[in-house]
């Protein structure tokens, strides 16, 4: 069997060497144009040359959840293409959203800067029930920060493109809902799949509907959000801010209005890091289950886009 890893960004180091010890009767490489054709890949964006290069492929595993940079490929029907499920990203997601939805709620820039400035002052108590959450997006990672949020006892809605049910979290779905789950959030917390149905959620409309003073937490995909709304939002004062991880272009370009907004806050797509112990024991798990015929979860509907 041989097995080829096709994910540019990515150090292969862990990759390789996880899957050469997982799978010691394998060839396991690192895709070149020409290379021989393999059975199974791991990739992340690749290119189409990659695609046409290996119409052999028995199936495609997509190295981090979003599949949205295979979405413009051509790939050959009928190949499966599995996503990365958890894998260790759902607990890093559920951290790095609670940890600022706790700061957002607790005032903590504004004590930092009082703290920094020498000024001792306690400001109102914040209510909880001020502060609903809503969580775009309920997949693995989503229902995962929807429900630790629930342990903070923040109000939580919950928005999906189907109705998903858990506990303690008020649920809504479909465009139906969309604006009455926007209106009864505060904290508005994405972290859906980017499809030609999800692009551009986050605009001056959506915005608008959230409860004033309300703050947004994007862990999702940069296309999700309309970038001039967003700093028109905030500027405007309706918004109060926001937190992202993901931009449109990566690295965020350099001039982008998003780097010097005093009431914007960066991190370079770090919310959920992809473990590479994890992530190859998961797809070797399912690359095993493959080869004796069983049916593999986490299998891409291409047509959906996720
Ligand atoms: C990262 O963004 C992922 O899709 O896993």
């Amino acid at each position: 069997m041989r097995v080829t890893f096709c994910c540019d960004d990515t150090r292969p180091d862990a990759w390789l060497q996880g899957l050469r010890t997982a799978l010691p009767d394998a060839e396991v490489d690192i895709w070149a144009p020409g290379s021989p054709q393999a059975d199974y890949a791991l990739v992340w964006a690749p290119p189409q040359r990659f695609i046409d290069e290996q119409p052999g492929l028995k199936a495609m595993f997509n190295i981090g959840a979003g599949v949205d940079a295979l979405l413009p490929l051509c790939l050959p029907p009928g190949l499966p293409v599995y996503r990365l499920e958890d894998a260790g990203m759902a607990v890093q997601m559920a951290e790095y959203v609670c940890q600022a939805v706790i700061r957002f709620f607790r005032g903590l820039d504004g004590y930092e800067a009082d703290m920094a400035q020498g000024l001792w002052q306690h400001r109102p108590n914040p209510r909880r029930a001020d502060c609903p959450v809503g969580v775009m997006g309920l997949g693995r990672m989503g229902e995962r920060v929807a429900r630790t949020l629930t342990v903070f006892d923040f109000p939580v809605n919950g928005w999906s493109r189907t109705p998903h049910a858990i506990d303690g979290v008020r649920g809504f779905s479909g465009t139906r809902e969309l604006d009455a789950f926007l209106a009864g959030t505060r904290v508005l917390v994405n972290l859906l799949p980017l499809t030609p149905d999800t692009e551009n959620i986050i605009d001056a409309r959506s915005l608008g509907l959230l409860r004033s003073g309300a703050y947004v937490i994007n862990v999702g995909r940069g296309g999700h959000v309309v970038d001039e709304d967003l700093v028109a939002a905030i500027d405007g004062g309706h918004v109060s801010g926001a937190l992202l991880d993901v931009f449109r272009t990566e690295p965020l370009p350099e001039g982008h209005p998003f780097w010097a907004h005093p009431r914007i806050t960066l991190t370079p797509h770090t919310s959920a890091r992809t473990l590479a112990r994890d992530s190859v024991e998961q797809i070797v798990g399912k690359l095993a289950a493959l080869v004796r015929g069983e049916t593999v979860t986490g299998r891409v509907d291409l047509r959906r886009g996720y």
